[in-house]
């Protein structure tokens, strides 16, 4: 069975992780226990029950703000004039060898769901999201990610209300 946990480096072998992107299989294996412990943000990782160890894919949560400048006509229209608060999927990525296998899918479901779960006691406007490359950029909007007026590699998709 597929689970979504917080990263445990004692227990999730992060150097076998693969996503093909070095910057992010070094994010998971250097830096990721360490922001945690930081408070700057937390990571979760993607297993299966079977083998809880290997690590299928992961994303990387943090709160983040917005300039409502910055969203498109109808969304800034409803919203103060001020920055307002997000939440920021900082880094997504999923294995190599399990690509196109649905993970990505169900990685961002998981990230909305916990976004909309903290929402319920600390409010924040849209899940943030910044795409490393076009192909990235394709992947979220593919899921109704929105980009920012005047900066096309961060998207944001509103959590409602
Ligand atoms: C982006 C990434 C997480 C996608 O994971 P994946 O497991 O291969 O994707 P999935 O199999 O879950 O695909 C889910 C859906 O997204 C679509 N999709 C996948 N990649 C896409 C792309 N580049 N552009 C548009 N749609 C894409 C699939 O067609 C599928 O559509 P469906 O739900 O209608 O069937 C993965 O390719 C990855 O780890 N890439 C390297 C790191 C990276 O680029 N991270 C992005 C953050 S910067």
């Amino acid at each position: 069975m597929l689970e979504e946990v917080p990263l445990d480096p004692d227990v999730h072998d992060r150097a076998g992780f693969d996503c093909g992107v070095a910057a992010l299989n070094e994010y998971l294996r250097r830096f990721a226990g360490q922001h945690r412990r930081m408070g700057i943000s937390a990571t979760y990782v993607l297993i299966d029950s079977d083998q809880p160890r290997v690590v299928l894919g992961y994303y990387s949560l943090s709160a983040a703000e917005v300039d409502v400048a910055r969203l498109s006509d109808s969304d800034r229209k409803k919203l103060p004039r001020f920055p307002i608060p997000c939440y920021r999927m900082g880094r997504l990525a999923c294995r190599t060898d399990r690509r196109g296998a649905g993970l990505g899918r169900l990685l961002v479901g998981c990230a909305v769901d916990r976004c909309l779960q903290t929402k319920k006691q600390i409010p924040a406007y849209a899940l943030l999201v910044d795409a490393k490359n076009a192909s990235a950029k394709a992947f979220y909007e593919h899921y109704g990610f929105t980009p920012l007026l005047d900066r096309a590699m961060t998207l944001y998709l509103p959590l409602g209300r």
